[in-house]
């Protein structure tokens, strides 16, 4: 079966919806689809706590200054164009998205309050409490069902593009409830699918994390850089038993908390001059330097000197997070460690978020633009989605929609059961996870790399021979893309051969 739409948008993040919302208002008799392989509102965008950083008060802070934090902190490979439009435009997206009804928090004087977090000379980052993320989904999700032209198809899972001659016709689906593969023809496609997090056995991203586009991508051939540089959040929660990192925001440490190691002692300026408030990248190599000196599994955040009404307004989630796992941080320290967070390279996109092929274009953490360089400045990556789904928006409202020629109409694999295999998919998802914590991870050994990216191949010529002998299911697809993306992050991390940013390599005899 093959459906047709004019744009078709993968993914419901802050990207996709954002780009959905203008593209439907200024073409009301064009058709928006969107779909996303979860509910709705399961993204990426919904965990981020900190915010996004703009400088809304140029008597206050300067551009200059955040185009400079963003440049230190990737560490000379930001792109100088893109930072500068990325920051320059950060007001106006801002103010977009408070027309559109995103609440962010003020001060009592009604002017924003601004949070401040590592690697930024200057409070920048506005916030809505510790759940920003949470409040800018609800807006957007609120004004896409006010929208009729905008189809939001949840539980639809994205397989492959459907391509002719480097040209992208649209995406083959995967319709989870009623349990069939449907072709979607569009005149564009825009990829808006997130991060990879699931890969790793420690993460603050959701279970939907699971590298789709970045996949899809590499199976087309797509151009995609900069994939070794895996930014590690240094201060998520730690728990032994718990099932899923929760993350710590680094808001809390620009509020003035302190990192602790287990005898008591604030390390981070041992290691760096803005001590807690050194980038991610410096402050998580610190971390696993204390832990693995000191065997202990974890170090801890010291908040008990904050006003304890204030760290429960200002972190109620955090706070409440915590507690949940008999914590009281008003009184305790918060055992943390460093957790996966975010991918700072993938799809190679242009000035207008195209990218290699042709009428597939993307946007947010899938893609590669340039701004981030080897590591992320924190919250610089809403606002990267904003101003690249913006991009995007004002390229395809001046493209012509030609008709589109497609052949193909069958997609080569059969659905199988959602159970198939359960037990083998989720016993190999671990080891993927395993393999990618121990040697892809903050500190990678070239000897380690080489033998991970000998077992992934063989871990993905098992799962392409299930694929054949079985069919597929979501599942078995979410974890072939996992090892599809991992085999690519490790060869880029061969390749690397300068230690910068997020990517450190030592020598394979140390
Ligand atoms: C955080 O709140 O620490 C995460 C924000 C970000 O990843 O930029």
């Amino acid at each position: 079966m093959i459906d047709t739409t004019d744009y078709l948008v993968l993914g419901s993040g802050i990207s996709g919806l954002t780009l959905a919302i203008k593209l439907a208002e200024t073409f009301p008799d064009r058709k928006i689809t969107i779909i996303t392989k979860a509910h709705a509102d399961e993204s990426n965008t919904k965990y981020a706590q900190g915010g996004i950083a703009v400088v809304v008060d140029q008597t206050q802070d300067h551009f200059d200054q955040h185009i400079q934090d963003t440049f230190i902190c990737g560490d000379g490979l930001c792109d100088a164009k893109v930072v500068q439009r990325v920051v320059h435009q950060g007001p106006e997206r801002l103010k977009e998205l408070m027309e559109w009804g995103t609440r962010f928090d003020k001060t009592t004087d009604g002017i924003l309050d601004l949070g401040q977090e590592g690697g930024h000379s200057n409070k920048r980052v506005v916030h809505y409490q510790d759940q920003t993320g949470w409040e800018i989904q609800r807006a957007l999700l609120e004004k896409v069902s006010q929208t009729s032209n905008i189809i939001l198809r949840d539980h639809y899972f994205a397989l492959d593009f459907i391509l002719h001659q480097n040209q992208c016709l649209g995406v083959w689906v995967l319709n989870e409830k009623k349990h069939k593969i449907i072709g979607i023809h569009a005149h564009f496609t825009i990829l808006a699918t997130g991060g990879i997090g699931q890969m790793y056995e420690q993460t603050t991203n959701p279970m939907v994390a699971t590298a789709d586009g970045l996949a899809m991508a590499i199976r087309a051939g797509a151009k995609l850089a900069e994939l070794e540089f895996i930014q590690f959040h240094p201060t998520a929660l730690y728990h032994p038993t718990a099932e899923n990192t929760f993350l710590i925001s680094e808001a809390v440490r620009g509020y003035g908390a302190q990192l602790k190691n287990h005898q008591g002692n604030r390390f981070m300026f041992d290691y760096d001059s803005r001590g807690e408030l050194a980038s991610r990248d410096i402050v998580s190599r610190a971390i696993q330097t204390e832990l693995a000196a000191s065997q202990q599994p974890c170090v801890y955040l010291d908040c008990t000197h904050f006003d304890p009404d204030d760290l429960k307004q200002k972190f109620p989630t955090i706070y409440q997070n915590c507690l949940i796992h008999g914590i009281d941080a008003t009184r305790d320290w918060i055992p943390v460690k460093p957790a996966q967070h975010y991918m700072c390279g993938g799809i190679v996109v242009n000035q207008n978020g195209q990218t290699s092929i042709e009428k597939l274009l993307a946007c947010g953490e899938c893609s590669r633009t340039g701004l981030h360089g080897a590591n992320r400045l924190a919250s610089n990556s809403l606002l990267e989605a904003l101003v690249y789904s913006e991009a995007i928006y004002q390229y395809l409202r001046q493209q012509k929609m030609e008709p589109i020629h497609c052949d193909e109409h069958i997609f080569p694999l059969i659905v199988s059961d959602a159970t198939m295999l359960f037990q083998e998919i989720q016993f190999l998802k671990k080891q993927l996870q395993k393999l990618m914590q121990q040697n892809v991870g903050i500190v990678r050994k070239n000897a380690h790399l080489l033998t991970s990216q000998t077992q992934v191949m063989l871990w993905l010529k098992q799962v392409n021979h299930w694929e054949l002998s079985y069919g597929i299911n979501k599942n078995l697809v979410e974890l072939k893309n996992m090892l599809t993306t991992a085999w690519s992050i490790i060869e880029h991390s061969i390749q690397r051969t300068n230690n910068c940013g997020a990517f450190y390599k030592i020598d394979d005899r140390s």
